[in-house]
């Protein structure tokens, strides 16, 4: 059995105030709740203020980028031994975002993926696929890549300690959702690429959906049977929908 996971990505919002009254709220609202993992991935200079308010609590929290490479001359980046100080439990790599705004490419977040697991955190994989590419049925074959780059580098047992979330980038921020049975679709196309080389990972790995996921659509999209939980953008942001979301699964 898959245990359900729901992730706020904050992206680029938040401030110390804010944060504190938003993560006191979801302290409260989500205590009750059993048989889902909650978590936030805040921007980095947040990590230790949100570490004091949730250590010994039931959420987790992790970050939304790391570097690729070791310490050094680097100016800017953030290397993936550093979030251990924060007691980080996950890192999202690949967000489209990351991918269309920050030139990251396929072999790069590879590279992130396998640093963020070799200093013993969990990457939080997204992948996705664009509008124009779907209008012209590439979907799988976007997303066949950029797991492909991942599991040449890593190998496919690697992603048992990962998860994966699928995220089209034209449901991203948009009010657009891609239906239930549309996700579920890709969800399914994942697990059964994964299952070709090793039936375990495929069947133990959480595979989230994002995608302007909002308390009103979210339990339908939970309920499907290769969805395990949610990648949430701008509702995380707004402590009753990212409770109701939690709720939902
Ligand atoms: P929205 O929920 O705002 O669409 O963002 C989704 C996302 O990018 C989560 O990583």
């Amino acid at each position: 059995m898959r245990t359900k996971l729901v992730v706020g990505n904050w992206k680029m919002n938040g401030n110390l105030t804010q944060n504190q009254e938003l993560l006191n709220a979801i302290i409260t609202g989500t205590r009750e709740l059993r048989d889902v993992v909650c978590a936030v991935c805040v921007p980095y200079p947040y990590l230790q203020a949100v570490q004091l308010v949730l250590k010994d609590t039931h959420i987790t929290w992790g970050a939304q980028n790391v570097s690729q490479f070791d310490f050094g001359a680097y100016t800017g980046e953030v290397a993936a031994e550093m979030l251990l100080d924060f007691a980080c439990r996950y890192v999202i790599v690949g967000h489209s975002e990351r991918r269309s705004l920050f030139g990251e490419d396929n072999h790069t977040v590879a590279e992130k993926f396998k640093k963020t697991q070799s200093v013993g955190l969990i990457p939080i994989l997204c992948v996705g696929e664009t509008l124009a590419q779907r209008e012209i049925g590439e979907t799988e074959r976007v997303i066949d890549e950029q797991l492909d780059a991942v599991i040449k580098l890593t190998g496919i047992n690697s992603l048992a300690q990962s998860v994966i979330a699928y995220e089209p980038v034209w449901a991203i921020g948009t009010g657009r959702t891609a239906t239930p049975a549309q996700a579920q679709s890709v969800h399914a196309f994942i697990r059964s690429k994964l299952a070709k080389q090793n039936t375990e990972v495929a069947a133990s790995v959480q595979i989230l959906y994002g995608g302007s996921v909002k308390s009103n659509n979210a339990s339908d999209l939970f309920a499907m049977p290769d969805i395990d939980g949610g990648l949430i953008g701008g509702a995380s942001l707004i402590a009753g929908e990212f409770i109701s979301i939690c709720s939902a699964v």
